[in-house]
């Protein structure tokens, strides 16, 4: 292997996003890899989401530097982010609430991947193809007609996660992708997210307040608190880390975490 295979695929170097005097992110430093899935946890407020709005060009950085695949992308805006093949959901639901599911991911999947300079009155064969292969592969097929604001609630989930994948990205970042959903939906989400590591040579970030789902799917983990770094290794540290007891998970947390990690990395089946 050459050096290249060993640079990150996205590097965040010293970054900073001020609202007002407050850091909402604080001197971040993250370097995720090729393949990787990285998992972001800690307490609300954070600045877990100001970090995905800083990485994906929504919201700038107020200082540091972020590479994506060896480029420069810290004033990116966020459509020249999407075309270089980073793409991202939000903590609560964002579609074209008035359009069917089919629609959206259509738009996605025309838009997404490259600039149209003439858009035509149809969406092209390509955009048609990407999308009938995103619809199969989050299970959305049974409701490609249903307008986006009538969907249940796991389908609007996989809606923003189904026109995430349709701009063909290589670096996902899905925040709080299981927010709201009961543990038969979460098991959903959870099988969907290991079958994009199978199929694609995608990276992930998700940020991620479900335990279980964030220690089964990631291979690292980083817990933020008041916009730095407090922890970053294994799922397995967590629990042994005291920072991250006190200002994240409670004692009593801890102990159910660590049968969780005992169930899902031990006894678990095909989890990594
Ligand atoms: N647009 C904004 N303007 C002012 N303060 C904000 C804005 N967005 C987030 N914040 C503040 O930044 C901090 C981090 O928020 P957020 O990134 O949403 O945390 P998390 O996702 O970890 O719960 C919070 O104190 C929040 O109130
Ligand atoms: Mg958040």
């Amino acid at each position: 292997m050459d050096d290249s295979a060993h640079e990150p695929l996205l590097s965040c170097r010293g970054v900073f996003k001020y609202f007002g005097a407050m850091a909402a992110v604080d001197d971040l430093n993250l370097d995720v890899q090729q393949g990787e899935v990285l998992g972001i946890g800690g307490p609300n407020g954070a600045g877990k989401t100001t970090l995905f709005d800083v990485i994906s060009g929504l919201n700038p950085a107020s200082a540091g530097t972020i590479t994506f695949d060896g480029n420069d992308i810290t004033k990116a805006n966020p459509v020249q982010i999407c075309h270089a093949g980073l793409s991202r959901t939000y903590q609560l639901n964002a579609a074209f609430e008035t359009l069917p599911v089919r629609e959206n991911i259509l738009c996605a999947s025309y838009y997404g991947p490259r600039n149209v300079f003439f858009p035509k009155l149809r969406f092209d064969r390509e955009a048609q193809r990407i999308t009938d292969e995103v619809l199969e592969f989050t299970e959305l097929l049974d409701y490609e007609m249903v307008i986006a604001r009538e969907l249940p609630v796991l389908q609007r989930k996989l809606l923003m996660i189904a026109s995430a994948l349709a701009t063909r990205p290589r670096l996902l970042l899905l925040d709080e992708p299981v927010g709201g959903l009961n543990v038969d939906e979460i098991e959903v989400v959870m099988a969907l997210v290991r079958r994009m590591r199978e199929d694609r040579p995608l990276t992930v970030i998700l940020i991620e307040h479900v335990m279980r789902f964030l220690v089964a799917l990631s291979d690292r983990v980083v817990v933020m608190h008041h916009g730095s770094k407090i922890y970053e290794g294994l799922a397995e540290g967590l629990t042994k880390d005291q920072t991250v007891v006190d200002v994240y998970l409670g004692e009593g947390a801890a102990r159910r975490l660590e049968h969780i990690i005992d169930e899902e990395l031990h006894h678990g089946h095909d989890a990594s």
